[in-house]
């Protein structure tokens, strides 16, 4: 039996989907949910990229264990040391160095000749080696690039210590049978690579992303790249729930295993979805809602008889049990604790408990019965402790017949609070067009959508928006027993993430530049903005 290496890049790759601004405390969420996921490395994030992004990267690093912590970098000496400063702290530190080794990127994008990029490659593995044992290397757009030139630079890395080659499909272009058979050309040709570690990374353009990685898989590769819910931009990444449920669920094809535990799936899924404002589409293999829902009379009688007649993957393999109802109002705090820890969700501080406590406690009041999803929301809910905008009173009236009107009072940037009133056609219009005037400049809504945490009328109200502001766009979620309370906090959580990248912002100083979806301009890495 192989042993097949899981390398998460939600963090990285997933992190540059259109819209999504992660806060470093939800960061830090997911990477102790992969943690306990079983993947072997967490590639955190791209510290060169920004201040923020360095210190997010620093902080899983001091977190995580039982995991390698992976910094990517261009194979420029200042993103190898920013990579190597991010690191320090990594029980198992790696540096995923990068470099493009397609004629178009080096043609266009690089504008260097192909022995310019060995070179560069060369340099950029040696450097990373004077910090770190375990070094990645991945040449870009591997997939369009000429085989016989991966054979040669893919040989030089090996020389300089690389311990990890990957070969992504940087614009989801291959097929399966292809990819294998670059693999196998490769590990035949290449001198030492039996001495490394071979690695697929896959996007999704085509939807063969994860049918690619299989196909890696049999071709020898030891480490699958991915991501969770398949999140990242473009069409995104592997989805790498899908590609360990296929190993577990097809072991006897593949004579392969990871470390993954499939129990925590769900959690996690459900996780990132939440923490990214990403819906995971109901029909979406393994995680979607209606993955293990029997609706036709036929699968329903064979799934009575025998679950194994329609189900190849049991909801307890991934961790989904009924939900349960967990706590009520006469729950304690330790109680409280308790449970958060069987669910995995793990409190950062006593003050954080606290917090969560309270709005537990608040909960209890207007729901009579609280379950792990109910938990999950307000756990997810916990709103970051460096606001700029607070939405601090909402007083809406609507009825049928009647004109929405809503006043609200927001706390700005600056410390002032602003009194704004507006009508809509509806009333979550006319609370975005109040939220709009306190803000001062214009706001964008681009998508909206709702959703309750659990049936019942008295079920929470879940609701993410993607807002377009200053030429950047955001998402934010807002939870709430009240539909336009939700509404109103969601509106103002995505310009509290845009805000936080934007210094200057309250002050409405525009920021030219900088709107490459939500991040500071040069933050995109796949899109090509920053290579070379
Ligand atoms: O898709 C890609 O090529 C990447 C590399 C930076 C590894 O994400
Ligand atoms: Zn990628």
């Amino acid at each position: 039996m192989r042993r097949i290496e899981i390398f998460d890049t939600t963090l990285r790759d997933g992190e540059q989907t259109a819209g999504v601004n992660l806060h470093l405390h939800e960061k830090l969420e997911i990477a102790r949910a992969l943690e306990q996921f079983g993947v072997d490395v967490i590639e955190a994030g791209f510290p060169a990229s920004s201040p923020e992004e360095l210190r997010a990267v620093q902080a899983i690093a001091e977190i995580v264990r039982g995991a390698s912590v992976a910094a990517l970098a261009r194979s420029h000496p200042n993103d190898i040391d920013q990579a190597w400063e991010a690191l320090k702290k990594a029980e198992q530190p790696r540096i995923h160095v990068f470099i493009a080794t397609s004629p178009i990127h080096m043609e266009h994008k690089l504008r260097l000749s192909p022995e310019a990029v060995i070179e560069r490659a060369v340099e950029g593995v040696r450097r990373a080696k004077r910090y770190v044992s375990d070094v990645e290397w991945s040449a870009e757009d591997a997939t369009r690039s000429d085989w016989d030139f991966l054979v040669r630079i893919i040989a030089e890395v090996i020389k300089e210590g690389a311990t990890v080659i990957n070969l992504p499909d940087t614009v989801g272009y291959t097929q399966p049978k292809e990819y294998a058979a670059m693999f196998r050309y490769v590990l035949e040709r290449v001198p030492g690579i039996e001495k490394v570690k071979l690695s697929a990374h896959c996007h999704d353009d085509l939807g063969l992303a994860v049918a690619n990685s299989l196909s890696a898989v049999e071709a020898g590769v030891v480490q699958i790249e991915g991501t969770i819910n398949g999140i990242g931009e473009r069409a995104g990444n592997a989805a790498l729930e899908e590609i360990t449920m296929a190993l577990k669920i097809r072991q006897d094809h593949y004579q392969a295993e990871t470390g993954i535990k499939t129990e925590h799936t769900a959690r996690v899924s459900k996780l990132v979805s939440k923490l990214t404002g990403i819906p995971v589409p109901p029909n979406k293999a393994v995680v979607g809602a209606n993955a293990f829902a029997h609706e036709s009379g036929i699968h329903q009688d064979g799934v009575l008889k025998n679950a194994l007649t329609y189900e190849i993957i049991s909801p307890e393999m991934v961790g989904l049990t009924s939900n349960r109802i967990v706590l009520g109002k006469h729950s304690g705090r330790h109680a409280f604790r308790e449970k958060l820890r069987e669910l995995g969700m793990a409190v950062a501080s006593e003050e954080e408990l606290d917090r969560l406590f309270q709005a537990f406690k608040a909960l209890t009041g207007k729901k009579k019965e609280i379950t792990d999803d109910d938990l999950l929301a307000l756990f997810v809910d916990l709103s970051a402790p460096d606001q700029k905008y607070e939405l601090v009173s909402l007083q809406c009236a609507f009825g049928f017949g009647l004109i929405p009107t809503t006043t609200v009072a927001l706390r700005l940037p600056s410390g002032e609070v602003r009194t704004e009133s507006a009508t809509g056609e509806g009333s979550v219009e006319s609370v975005y067009k109040a939220i709009e005037r306190a803000v001062g400049v214009p706001v964008t809504l681009e998508d909206y959508r709702i959703q309750s945490t659990t049936g019942g009328p008295d079920a929470l109200a879940e609701v993410y928006v993607k807002v377009a502001y200053q030429g950047l766009t955001s998402r934010g979620r807002g939870v709430d027993n009240d539909v336009v309370v939700a509404s109103a906090k969601a509106y103002v959580d995505a310009l509290n993430r845009i805000a936080l990248r934007l210094p200057g912002v309250g002050g409405e100083v525009p920021v030219a530049g900088a709107a490459d979806q939500g991040r500071p301009a040069g933050r995109s890495i796949d899109s090509g903005v920053v290579l070379g």
